[in-house]
């Protein structure tokens, strides 16, 4: 049996370099995203940069038996999946009702759904071994509504209630579970929500730095890394004073932020 960290949305972002910290550490790496092409570019980079197994497993995790189908490629193939990375997920902005209901699904399957039942299996194993991390990136996003993105922070809600939840479960064991809590960050995740002008984003942190933060929380068994000094004196200080009328007006004041 061979060991390896399972990266879901590895062809780009702060998947992609959550997969190459992983690799740097000696670790043996499963890619996962929909980008095949994409996938085997880095895996190429990877392999020949770090003698690792570097395996790609090209799937639209958006179908509903995608988590399954993956677990079962990971046994066929004899593998301890004993990190894994809930990463994959993408937003929308915009009124709610501007986009079909398909759309507000996929969100829901992706950034939800998958990431429950990856946990849900992988976590099956690692309790057997009684090893194992798992590294959820939700965001800042979790921490408060947002009109015209209200499904993508209510999804990211839900993500960082249940790793605190299942980390808390776990606390006598030697699994860890962490929820990486970034705010804007340089990836295509804007231009994916319509927002490659957003001077928010343009503006963002970057993903290697981003990845790095949530990657040394997850070595410490942290339950929240939230990714930056300033987003978390908002989050942990200011905000839960701020009536939700105030805010709720504040982060809706612009469409087009
Ligand atoms: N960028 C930000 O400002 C920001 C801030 C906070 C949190 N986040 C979160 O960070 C995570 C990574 O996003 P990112 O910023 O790195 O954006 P990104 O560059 O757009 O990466 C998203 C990744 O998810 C994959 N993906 C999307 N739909 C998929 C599907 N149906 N099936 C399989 N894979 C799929 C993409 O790969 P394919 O297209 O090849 O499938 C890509 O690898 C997301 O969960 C996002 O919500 C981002």
């Amino acid at each position: 049996m061979i060991t390896a960290g399972l990266i879901t949305g590895a062809s780009s972002g702060i998947g992609l370099e959550l997969a190459k910290i992983h690799a740097s550490k000696g670790e043996n790496i499963i890619l996962v995203a929909r980008r095949k092409e994409l996938l085997e570019q880095l895996q190429k980079e990877i392999s020949e940069q770090y003698s690792v197994k570097v395996i790609v497993f090209a799937i639209d995790l958006a179908e509903v038996d995608a988590a399954k189908r993956v677990y079962e490629f990971t046994k066929s193939q004899g593998i301890f999946v004993d990190y894994l990375f809930n990463n994959a997920g993408f937003g929308t902005h915009g009124k709610f009702n501007s986009f079909p209901v398909e759309k507000h699904m996929e969100m829901v399957q992706l950034n939800i759904k998958v990431l429950v039942e990856l946990s849900y299996y992988y976590l099956k194993d690692m309790e057997e071994n009684n090893s194992g991390k798992i590294l959820n990136t939700s965001s800042t996003a979790g921490f408060l509504p947002s009109p015209y993105f209200a499904n993508y922070f209510a999804t990211k809600a839900y993500v960082n209630s249940f790793s605190q939840s299942l980390s808390y479960e776990l606390r006598f064991t030697k699994i860890t579970v962490t929820a990486l809590c970034p705010g804007p960050v340089k990836t295509e995740f804007a231009k994916v929500a319509g927002l490659e002008d957003s001077k928010m984003f343009s503006k963002g942190a970057d993903a290697y730095s981003t990845a790095l933060k949530g990657y040394n929380g997850m070595m410490r068994g942290k339950r929240i890394v939230i990714s930056s000094f300033w987003l978390t004196i908002t989050i942990k200080f200011i905000l839960p004073f701020v009536p939700t009328s105030m805010l709720l007006k504040f982060v809706g004041k612009d469409k087009t932020i």
